[in-house]
């Protein structure tokens, strides 16, 4: 079992909708038993709380269900229980950075990262802005997830 934790500040906007549409793509390539995934936020303010509406909706368009997500606050035992731990944006990392033990340092990285040439390799933050920056999220989470996906088929069969 590889297990994955998604990042970001709140845990209402890009984490969750990584976190589904992660959870989709795994499903439809037949992975869903061998990653463990969940998402967290580096704040706690929405500690408890459904993603944003229009994450939600946004995702909804494309058939991914985020409704049943609940926001949590990144925990200590994260950074021993997940092996990869991945960041919508270097704020996210930095954050991360501080609070991570020296011996899990390794396990943190960018999402966008995992994609191979990757122009852009930060998640905007779409809570102050307008529709189109949930698009986008939806647009950057799916190339991500696809890449994670390949990488995962190649080092594990
Ligand atoms: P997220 O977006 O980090 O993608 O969940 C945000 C959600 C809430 C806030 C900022 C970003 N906030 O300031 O409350």
């Amino acid at each position: 079992m590889t297990r994955v934790l998604l990042v970001c500040l709140g845990n209402i906007c890009r984490s969750p909708t990584a976190e589904g549409v992660l959870r989709a793509r795994l499903a439809q390539a037949g992975l869903e038993h061998r990653v463990e995934l969940d998402s967290a936020g580096t704040a706690g303010w929405h500690q408890g709380k459904s993603p944003d509406s229009r994450s939600q909706a946004a995702a909804a368009r494309r058939g991914y269900d985020l409704s049943p997500l609940r926001a949590r606050q990144v925990i200590a035992a994260d950074f021993d229980h997940y092996d990869h731990i991945y960041a919508m944006d270097a704020n996210n990392l930095a954050d991360l950075r501080a609070i991570c033990p020296a011996h899990a340092e390794g396990k943190l990285s960018l999402f966008l990262a995992l994609i191979p040439g990757a122009d852009c390799l930060e998640v905007p933050d779409p809570y102050y802005g307008g529709g189109e920056g949930f698009e986008r999220v939806l647009d950057l989470c799916e190339q991500a997830s696809d890449a994670f996906i390949a990488g995962f088929q190649r080092r594990h069969g």
